[in-house]
């Protein structure tokens, strides 16, 4: 069915009350609604933009705050209704990336006389605040560099769309050790972060209680601590707690920084006038079967870049590439290890055991009902678990190696010759009935969904705790 697609625009002057300054501030105790149509309208998009800034050069776009409001993903007849900063058409900040505001008929945003700025429903109903009341705001601005502010009447910022990163980074923004870019994959549990930590910066995929990273960067100085990142003319750089840069991912010209919210992919996006668009000039993840997601659970990245099977736990879902379904954790008790040949996972930090042998990993992870896999170094003697059985990836057998996956008890491996596949013992190939059959004889799974919250009109959301914290990060 064709989707309705429609996008209202209009520039707000009214806000402004100044001498044709319609492009710049946003004065106390004004207020701007937008209405949804009066049928419910999927696929509705209404954005209101409120404030951009002086585009410096004509040939690449320049950033807008915009109040919109879009039709849930759920077509539930209500809308999203947020405050989004946009460079160009990218969103590049939105007031509901963590804590989403639901409305069923109308948006408002309202800059109060006491200087707080609030997302309402109706004329009682705060859906969202920056919480700034009392503080002296005299007015919103958005600075050259994409950040929204509060600013107080000596020009002092009073809070700022900085301090609260979502899945993307703007040249000139900085992140701090300890904070992160988060992305959601759409109707998923599972999330992606791009983190800065002391000793280097990484993506990571997030299920539940589960975080595995699947690429990091490290400074190339050794012995140093990582303080904060900063996107700049470079590229991204690292820095140590003396302001040094320690590391650099070299690449010119960059407006901004964004985490994938379907491949979990992390790209450093520039303009390409001749294409009217951004594009990503780096991606963190090149290869597509290194990306944790490429497949579907219990798939394989095969070397053609296709996704295969591990069919007998696969509760027939990890066919296509891109694992857009719901990813769940499954206890696993109770069940038996087999080993995989010529694959390998591309998550790495899983629990580590070391000095112990392989029939001892086995049993380690047999032992435990929420292991999945474990992988088995010879040489290291090292035993890693994972609890998800995920980003496996096809490789050049090496010896020495392996990866042991596990499987409902008494399947036995020898029957599915005629579909054995010669580099994945005895699992891969089309075996559906015998999985049915597998589930339906007592294979117990649970699906822990966490889906995020989608109250109507929670209560102001408080930012997410590792964020609150953060010191002001503006450089301009
Ligand atoms: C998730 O995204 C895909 C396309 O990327 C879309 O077809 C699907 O409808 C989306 N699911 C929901 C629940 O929005
Ligand atoms: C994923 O990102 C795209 C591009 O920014 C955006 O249009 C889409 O709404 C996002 N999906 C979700 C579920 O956030
Ligand atoms: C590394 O740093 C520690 C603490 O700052 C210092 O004691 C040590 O000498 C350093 N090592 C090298 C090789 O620079
Ligand atoms: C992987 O590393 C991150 C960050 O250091 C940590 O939070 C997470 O718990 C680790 N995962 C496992 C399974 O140890
Ligand atoms: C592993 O064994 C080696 C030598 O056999 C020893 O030096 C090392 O300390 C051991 N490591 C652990 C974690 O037990």
């Amino acid at each position: 069915m064709m989707m309705k697609f429609y996008t209202f625009t209009f520039l707000i002057c009214l806000f402004s009350k100044l001498q044709g300054h319609c492009k710049s501030d946003i004065s106390l105790g004004n207020s701007l609604t937008l209405t949804s149509p009066l049928e419910y309208t999927p696929g509705f998009m209404g954005k209101a933009y409120i404030i951009e800034t002086e585009s410096s050069s004509t040939r690449e776009p320049g950033f807008k705050a915009a109040l919109t409001m879009e039709s849930s993903d759920k077509d539930d007849g209500r809308y999203l209704c947020s405050l989004q900063i946009f460079l160009g058409d990218v969103r590049v900040w939105s007031s509901g990336h963590y804590s989403k505001m639901y409305v069923s008929s109308k948006c408002i945003i309202e800059l109060t006389k006491d200087g707080d700025l609030r997302l309402k429903s109706s004329y009682k109903h705060v859906g969202w605040r920056s919480g700034t009341s009392g503080q002296g705001v005299e007015r919103l601005e958005i600075q050259s560099t994409g950040n929204l502010v509060l600013v107080d009447a000596k020009n002092l910022i009073k809070w700022q769309s900085f301090n609260f990163p979502t899945d993307v980074m703007l040249s000139g923004q900085r992140l701090d050790v300890a904070t992160q870019l988060t992305s959601f994959p759409n109707d998923s549990t599972l999330f992606y972060s791009f983190e800065v930590l002391r000793d280097k910066i990484a993506l990571f995929l997030n299920l539940n209680k589960l975080k595995y990273s699947y690429w990091e960067y490290k400074p190339r100085e050794k012995n140093t601590t990582v303080n904060f990142v900063r996107l700049g003319l470079k590229g991204l750089d690292l820095f140590d707690d003396n302001s040094r840069i320690i590391g650099r991912i070299e690449q010119p010209l960059i407006r901004f920084l964004a985490l994938g919210n379907r491949t979990g992919n992390l790209g450093l996006y520039s303009y390409k006038p001749e294409k009217g668009k951004f594009e990503a000039t780096f991606q963190a993840v090149s290869d597509t079967c290194d990306l944790p997601v490429a497949c579907k659970p219990y798939g394989i990245c095969t070397f053609s870049k296709s996704c295969s099977c591990i069919k007998v736990v696969s509760n027939g879902y990890c066919s296509s590439i891109n694992g857009e379904e719901a990813v769940s954790v499954k206890r696993l008790c109770d069940h038996e290890m087999v080993e995989l040949n010529g694959v390998t996972t591309v998550l790495r930090n899983g629990t580590q055991v070391r000095n112990i042998s392989k029939e001892r990993c086995e049993e380690l992870c047999k032992k435990d009902c929420e292991c999945g896999a474990a992988s088995y170094s010879v040489s290291e003697e090292s035993c890693v678990m994972y609890g998800i059985v995920m980003g496996v990836k096809q490789i050049e057998r090496v010896s020495g190696l392996s990866y042991m996956v596990k499987i409902p008890k008494g399947v036995r491996l020898s029957d599915e010759k005629s579909n054995v596949r010669k580099w994945v013992v005895g699992l891969v190939g089309g075996i559906d009935g015998f999985v049915i059959l597998l589930l339906i004889s007592g294979f117990a799974f649970y699906f822990i969904r966490k889906r995020r919250k989608s109250l109507l009109l929670p209560p102001p959301p408080p930012p997410p705790p590792p964020l609150s914290q953060q010191p002001a990060n503006t450089d301009s």
